[in-house]
């Protein structure tokens, strides 16, 4: 059976979605498991695994504010977490790399989409690698240039959709 199920994240998780994120990023951009920790505790209901067969293969996850781009601190704590505010952050998109390129990620990002909108959100917020502009595109993102982030020392993009 190859239906992907997306639920919302269980703290049991927590193992499993630090080894994925270790498979899928460099180190130097890798969220930690305490991470990980924080984000599941304070917000599960923006944190999505997808599984297959009961074994999850990827999970997307988010945090809310009312800033316009994302605060490098943000992927570090969430401190900075609104949970009314008006724009979701997306904080991180893996599909292990055993199941890349089978439309798992995009099952994934269009769930979240769908519960921004039902939590009446104005925008979804991220930052990306230039290689991934397009594929973002295809939601509907819009580029807005280099961005501020010096995250993991790398060059990001910020992107957003705007949903009303
Ligand atoms: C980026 C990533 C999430 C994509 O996952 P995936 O499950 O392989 O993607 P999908 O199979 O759902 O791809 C969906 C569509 O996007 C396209 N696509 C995938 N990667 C792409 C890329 N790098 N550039 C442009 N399009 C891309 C696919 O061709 C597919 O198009 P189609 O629907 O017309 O066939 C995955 O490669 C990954 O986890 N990478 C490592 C972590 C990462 O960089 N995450 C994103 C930054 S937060």
């Amino acid at each position: 059976m190859n239906e992907l199920k997306i639920r919302n994240v269980f703290p049991d998780d927590l193992d499993c979605i630090t080894r994925i994120e270790a498979d899928c990023f460099p180190a130097a951009e890798a969220a930690s498991k305490d991470s990980f920790k924080e984000r599941i505790s304070v917000f599960p209901q923006g944190f999505f695994v997808g599984e297959l067969n009961n074994k999850i293969i990827g999970f997307i996850n988010g945090g809310v504010t009312n800033e316009n781009h994302i605060k490098d601190k943000f992927f570090k704590t969430m401190d900075l977490h609104i949970s009314d505010g008006n724009n979701i952050v997306i904080f991180g998109l893996d599909v292990h790399p055993d199941y890349q390129k089978k439309g798992y990620a995009k099952k994934l990002m269009n769930h979240f989409i769908r519960s921004a909108k039902k939590d009446g959100r104005k925008k979804i917020l991220l930052t990306c690698k230039e290689h991934l502009i397009e594929f973002y595109e295809q939601f509907g993102y819009i580029n807005e240039g280099v961005s501020q982030s010096q995250h993991g020392g790398a060059k990001w993009y910020d992107m957003y959709l705007k949903l009303k």
